[in-house]
């Protein structure tokens, strides 16, 4: 049988509907259909506004696009602007919980379906990791800066993992033990996962509004005290290039270069695509949406609108009221917030008012990022194991109608990865992960425009050539520009993922054996 055996779309949409199939044959029953467009919207931007924001912004205009970080904002909100239309027509027409995966079940077959599934762990998993590091750095900041709480040797060891290094109250420089406030986050948040899509959306509601009014609020104090000779970085240049800086460049073959004008904005576009990951774990829990037909592509859409509007504004308040140049830190915003202070006049102790919120706020958005990639991890997992590519992660709980196996395990996995694991490994790996996906969602449209053009779309994408091919094309184009380094890993994953499915998925795949 090949390998390209396809899902009809008609039974994978039939198979998630039936309450008998949706519980795996476990008997803990099926997926509870709580979530509205409201929420779905919220689930977006609780994914989307994190470490991309409130760190990497500030290294990506240090070190690449200077003031022109906003147009690397532009071109990354353009380019998975191409890729959320794509998810959203998708995601309306076959609204099950596999999303990308399942998408490329009934395009592109079993075979690149299990390349994806095991390529979404790389987003959602990982992405979690990653954010749960960057979490544990803004509550040692709170904790020590902020709060003045002194820690002990030991319990600053415990504050990084075993590849990482701690500054010690000695001055001495020792390497970390494991990071413990990563584990706890990331147990935190698969318990809420555990407890309740419900409880989950509810959390995610609070956090999102935490986060948005700290990002507003910003915007408002600082809008009035930018100085607008701090986006120029170049007076004598022209265009673009006058507020891109001029450093050597090495690129990804060793060779040496001038950043100026397009290409820093390009490469800082490459950085802060993280910054727009997770619109796409709206469509991961379309089995729990009361209409998913016409509510997951207004939460994709508007959560992404929603944030490309604030990441502007905000990039530009933060660029005009702090030299570029000052903002090569892990905590840009904060940064920006003392600046803020100093021009406004405000007191010491406003500052530290201020700043308290500014870092609770980061922590709080950063803690839904890690909710919602886990929530859509545990539910890829939940649709591969539906599938029999993978083995229990279908369980769902009687009581909670969450996957509670899939949700234990993810958990699990997250807590061990960002309390041991080198975080220089994964960051990167997050965003090819990420492309590699959004290129086949791309991809599915025009497929399926051509081998099903009679079927339902309850949205479709607009000039969908275009769009798809474009968006393809343009994560492609991204995905180039990331280090060897990044390509070596993701092939080595995949490598690993190959080894599984011919252990275990095509054995076990239902669809193979006729079930
Ligand atoms: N977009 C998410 C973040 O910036 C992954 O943290």
């Amino acid at each position: 049988m090949s390998l390209f055996i396809k899902k009809d779309l008609d039974r994978l949409i039939a198979d998630a509907n039936d309450p008998k199939l949706a519980e795996g044959g476990h008997g803990g029953g099926a997926l509870k259909r709580h979530l509205t467009a409201w929420n779905l919207s919220m689930l977006g931007i609780g994914a989307i506004i994190g470490a991309g924001i409130f760190s990497l912004t500030g290294m990506a205009a240090a070190n690449y696009a200077g003031p022109g970080i906003v147009f690397s904002f532009v071109i990354g909100g353009i380019l998975c602007a191409f890729a959320g239309l794509c998810y959203a027509e998708m995601a309306a027409m076959v609204p099950v919980a596999g999303s990308a995966y399942a998408y490329s079940y009934a395009t592109m077959g079993e075979f690149v379906a299990w390349i994806i599934g095991w390529d979404l762990i790389l987003e959602y998993a990982f992405g979690a990791v990653t954010v749960s590091a960057a979490w544990s750095g803004y509550f040692v900041s709170l904790m020590t800066k902020t709060l003045g709480v002194e820690f002990a040797d030991t319990a600053l060891k415990l504050t990084k993992g075993p590849w990482e290094t701690v500054t010690l109250a000695s001055g001495e420089v020792a390497h970390g033990i494991w990071n413990l406030p990563a584990s706890f986050i990331a147990l935190f948040t698969a318990w809420v996962l555990f407890r309740g899509i419900k409880e989950s959306a509810t959390m995610n509601n609070i956090i999102v509004f935490v986060k948005v009014f700290i990002i507003l609020a910003f915007i408002a104090i600082g809008w009035g005290v930018i100085d607008s000779a701090n986006w120029i970085a170049n007076p004598d240049a022209s265009g673009l290039s006058r507020l891109v800086p001029l450093p050597a460049m090495v690129d990804r073959h060793g060779t040496e270069y001038l950043s100026f004008g397009w290409p820093g904005v390009l490469t800082g576009a490459g950085v802060v695509f993280f910054a727009y990951i997770g619109f796409d774990a709206v469509s991961t829990t379309a089995q729990e949406a009361k209409n998913p037909q016409r509510d997951l592509p207004i939460g994709i859409l508007s959560s992404l609108i929603a944030c490309t509007v604030m990441y502007i504004l905000m990039s530009l308040t933060l660029t005009g009221v702090v030299n570029y140049k000052e903002l090569a830190v892990p905590d840009p915003v904060a940064v920006g917030v003392d600046k803020i202070v100093a021009l406004r006049g405000w007191s010491e102790g406003a500052q530290h008012v201020i700043a308290f919120f500014v870092k609770f706020g980061a922590l709080a958005g950063l803690t839904s990022v890690i909710l919602v990639m886990m929530l859509g991890q545990t539910r890829v997992f939940y649709a591969m194991a539906k599938d029999g590519l993978l083995p229990w992660f279908d369980r769902i709980h009687p009581k909670y109608g969450t996957p509670g196996t899939a949700t234990k395990l993810t958990g699990v996995f997250v807590a061990l990865c960002g309390g041991l694991m080198p975080m220089s490994l994964v960051g990167e790996l997050v965003s090819i992960g990420t492309l590699l996906a959004f290129v086949l969602v791309c991809l599915s449209i025009p497929i399926l425009r051509k081998t099903d053009p009679n079927r339902e779309r309850p949205f479709r994408t607009p000039a969908y050539w275009f769009v798809s091919i474009g968006g393809a094309l343009a994560c492609l184009w991204v995905m180039y520009g990331l280090p060897v380094d990044t390509w070596i890993r993701l092939f080595v994953w995949l490598v690993i993922g190959f080894v599984i499915y011919f252990q275990y998925g095509k054995k076990h795949s239902k669809l193979r054996n006729g079930k």
